[in-house]
């Protein structure tokens, strides 16, 4: 199991490895818009474990640019652990 930790309101939630973060961020409050990586809607700040999260999608990277601690929710799954993000 993996643990999405939402860093601005406290709040916890176990996934199974290798889940969407779209649905856990949309229930958190997390804004979407075109869920296709080319609006930036949906812009989360990684706090923690980055490593527990897939790679970058090409549309994160062209989005993005910069790949530090920015990620967009509706791109990315949670591999496994523990992941605490900010919104
Ligand atoms: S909702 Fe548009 S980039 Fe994620």
């Amino acid at each position: 199991m993996a643990k999405l930790i939402f860093a601005n309101t406290d709040e916890e939630r176990e996934l199974e490895d290798d889940s969407p973060l779209i649905e856990p961020c949309e229930e958190a409050g997390v804004p979407f818009a075109c869920t296709e990586g080319v609006c930036g809607t949906c812009v989360i700040e990684v706090v923690e474990g980055m490593e527990n999260l897939s790679e970058f999608t090409q549309e994160e990277r062209d989005f993005l640019g910069d790949l530090n601690k920015e990620r967009l929710a509706c791109q990315c799954r949670i591999r496994q652990g523990c992941v605490k993000i900010n919104f």
